[in-house]
């Protein structure tokens, strides 16, 4: 070990692969990462269109041993100084997900120290914590990623008020698929963004759900039908498809209906900070957009830097950090959940 840390200090060992990542990170006291290794299978993936489970699972059982060694290696500790092991396990694919909680679970038993099963979407939420060391909640959270997109009211470390979340299609997924039909490669969020900022987003008027009145639920499914429609019914008139203008006109509406719903629920409970999660948090007119409507509403606007926005160990073992601290273990008969629910402990 060496004097960066001290036996007080709380060690974590943390694994993530819910999906197309094998990442493996090393903190102390929760919110300092000494290491976070993510070895990413986008490239695998890439010819498919998006992400192949079965494909996933066989890049993570041929990855997990090195990541494990590589996080050990760059944060200075062996097995002995870990203090307990958190992994995600769930939602996401269960296939991937055993191959993280089995090695988690190997080394529990093998070093009998705790394991803290952790909820990934949690986990989206706590790289804020990683990145901004003063944040305390009570916050409001938008949490928009490839597979997820929840409107949370986070009370206290643990406990969560889902106050909406989307009926059909994640916003990321919105973003991939409609990127699909406008031939650009995967994942489809980033290329759109960019296109964006140079299209007119004004040119096309595609539609935006809000359901209900007061409702703070998503759907995206009508606006990726538009766009498709949109395409198909310039072709068959011949006219020219301006891509940059599509993806400006898409982001717009996706944009718009995520940063309108999220200022109403932070009036609603009166919070004086939101913060961003996901993948989809690096998403630049979300961000530009959100952050005017905080400082015209008076809310401070928190999101993590773009490694912490994707898929990384590190805000799981910030999610088991908390976990454990308060008590909480699991046990190692603990399974993978794909669709394990936001603040359910199992
Ligand atoms: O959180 P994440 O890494 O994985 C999941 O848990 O799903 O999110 C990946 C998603 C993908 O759908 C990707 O297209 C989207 O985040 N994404 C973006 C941007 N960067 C990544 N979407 C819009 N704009 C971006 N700049
Ligand atoms: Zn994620």
């Amino acid at each position: 070990m060496t004097d960066i840390f001290t036996k007080e200090d709380i060690i974590t060992l943390a694994i993530e692969t819910s999906c197309d990542e094998t990442s493996v990170s090393v903190l102390k006291n929760g919110r300092y990462v000494l290491s976070n290794i993510v070895s990413s299978q986008i490239e695998q993936h890439k010819k498919f269109g998006g992400v192949v489970p079965e494909v996933a699972s066989r890049k993570h059982i041929e990855n997990i041993n090195f990541v494990i060694d590589e996080a050990m290696r760059e944060a200075e500790v062996d097995f002995g100084d870990v203090t307990h092991v958190a992994a995600t396990y769930g939602p996401g694919l269960v296939g991937a997900l055993l191959v993280g909680l089995s090695a988690a679970k190997a080394i529990a038993f093998a070093r009998e120290i705790p394991l803290n099963g952790v909820n990934h979407i949690e986990g989206h939420i706590y790289a804020n914590f990683i990145e901004d060391k003063e944040l305390e909640p009570p916050f409001i959270c938008l949490i928009v990623s490839g597979g997820h997109t929840h409107l949370v009211y986070m009370k206290d470390y643990g406990e969560y008020e889902v106050l909406g979340k989307t009926r059909d299609d994640a916003a990321g997924e919105a973003f991939d698929k409609v990127a699909r039909t406008l031939g650009l490669g995967y994942p489809g969020g980033p290329e759109i963004d960019k296109l964006a900022k140079i299209g007119n987003q004004k040119s096309i008027d595609f539609p935006k759900a809000y359901l209900e009145e007061g409702s703070y639920d998503f759907s995206f499914s009508g606006l990726k039908s538009a766009v498709l429609n949109y395409l198909n019914s310039q072709k068959m008139k011949n006219n020219p498809i301006v891509v940059e203008d599509v993806a400006a006109s898409f982001q717009k509406s996706v944009v718009e209906i995520l940063v309108e719903k999220t200022i109403a629920c932070g009036l609603e409970k009166g919070v004086d900070k939101i913060v961003l999660a996901g993948g989809v948090a690096a998403n630049s007119g979300l961000r530009q957009l959100l952050e005017e409507q905080c400082k015209q509403h008076n809310i401070q606007l928190r999101y993590p830097s773009l490694k912490l926005c994707t898929d990384n160990a590190a805000m799981i073992g910030c999610v088991g950090y908390y976990d454990y601290i308060k008590g909480h273990r699991s046990r190692l008969d603990l399974n993978g959940v794909p669709n394990l629910k936001i603040g359910q402990r199992i």
